[in-house]
């Protein structure tokens, strides 16, 4: 019988709320599968340090590190404002995907057809959207050194943030592009800031070297990050897979996660190199949304990006593929007939709770298996 290990860190403000739903959708795979899921749950984020004092603790990231995959909710909130930058909420989320190793931020964005008329773009510019953007995660400006403060006694202050980035970094997640691209439109377009920035220009040569040596066959385009950024609300459907660093990833996916209608709808999977004795990949999957503080214990939260981050985690941690595909495809059913949290919801349409979309999704697993 197969067992998975799961480590679920839901976090702060709606990550709770969220993972809950989600879990019910874990307990529902592993009735309907025999799959048996071992499920842990930990704290991370602004309630970790409330308990003790940061914000993942190094018991905490030994679990991670031995799961099979971690599902992470949300993390942070203006309780911890006043919190030093080294204990930050978003610390946390940030050692985990360094520790990890976790290097490839898959953010898929899927405009759900019962959603095309939600985006504040026009019907037509997202109908049948299906892009993916591949978004560099442990690299870049998020972890460069020098990163520092530094009081410069004239009554000034210099700030210093460092963008780096080495050769290997830049092929192994283009690889990871292209690879994934075969499996979809074969189209990769990189986006970088070649213009302005060395680290721009290594970029670009080191994805066109690598596109050179193994993957011809993959249609690939260069574009400038902040004509890309234009590009993506102008006509989004030109695009199939995106390659960018972790600040532009950061940004695009966002702006990518508002095409689709609402931030509660965007999942994503971030994935370490595949373990060269067993294949197995570290990974953990996370909402794109954050916490949410303002609606956070109102149950207003849509828990459609955590579930489908979990369909993520079933398709590429497990190979379930089939279930992850059922899962995908009862979201595209409760959305079909009807069920809106808030985020998708019309001005005056009837909105679910959190627990009631969880509920609609869950019906819809059940009535599309029977
Ligand atoms: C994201 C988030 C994080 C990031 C924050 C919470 C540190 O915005 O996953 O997109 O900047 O990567
Ligand atoms: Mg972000």
């Amino acid at each position: 019988m197969t067992t998975y290990s799961l480590l679920l860190l839901p976090g702060d403000g709606i990550g709770p709320e969220v993972m809950a739903e989600t879990r019910r959708i874990v307990e529902w795979t592993a009735a309907a599968t025999g799959v048996t899921f071992e499920i842990d749950e930990d704290l991370v984020g602004g309630c970790a340090y409330d308990a003790h004092g940061e914000p993942v603790t190094d018991a905490t990231m030994e679990k991670a590190l031995a799961a099979d995959a971690v599902l992470f909710g949300a993390v942070g909130g203006p309780k911890w404002d006043g919190v030093g930058y080294d204990h930050r909420p978003e610390g946390g989320l940030l050692r985990l995907r360094k520790e990890l190793a976790l290097f490839a931020n898959l953010r898929p964005a899927i405009c759900y057809p019962a959603l095309a008329d939600s985006s504040s773009l026009k019907q037509d510019v997202v109908e049948g959207l299906d892009i993916l953007i591949v978004r560099e995660l442990t690299g870049g400006v998020y972890f460069g050194e020098p990163k520092t403060i530094t009081d410069l006694g004239n009554g000034q202050k210099r700030a210093i943030d460092t963008q780096v980035y080495d050769t290997f970094e830049i092929e192994r997640i283009s690889a990871v592009a292209f690879d994934l691209a075969r499996t979809r439109s074969n189209k990769v377009t990189s986006m970088e800031k070649r213009n302005v920035m060395k680290s721009g220009v290594l970029w670009n040569d080191v994805v066109s070297e690598t596109h050179k040596r193994g993957y011809e066959d993959v249609e690939l385009d260069h574009m400038l990050a902040d004509a890309g950024g234009m590009q993506l609300v102008r006509w989004p459907k030109q695009f199939d897979v995106i390659v960018t660093d972790n600040l532009f990833g950061d940004m695009l996916s966002d702006v990518a996660a508002m095409l689709t209608g609402s931030l509660g709808m965007l999942p994503s999977a971030s994935l370490g190199a595949p373990d060269p004795k067993t294949g197995r990949r570290k990974a953990m999957y996370e909402p794109v949304h954050g916490s949410a503080p303002d609606i956070a214990g109102t149950g207003k939260a849509n828990p459609i990006a955590m579930i489908a981050s979990f369909a993520m985690c079933l398709r590429y941690s497990f190979q379930m593929t089939d279930v992850a595909d059922r899962v995908e495809q009862a979201i595209a059913s409760a959305l079909e007939a009807g069920a809106r949290t808030t985020d998708i919801a019309k001005p005056g349409e009837a909105a679910l709770t959190t627990t009631e979309m969880g509920d609609a999704v869950l019906a819809a697993l059940e009535s599309n298996a029977a």
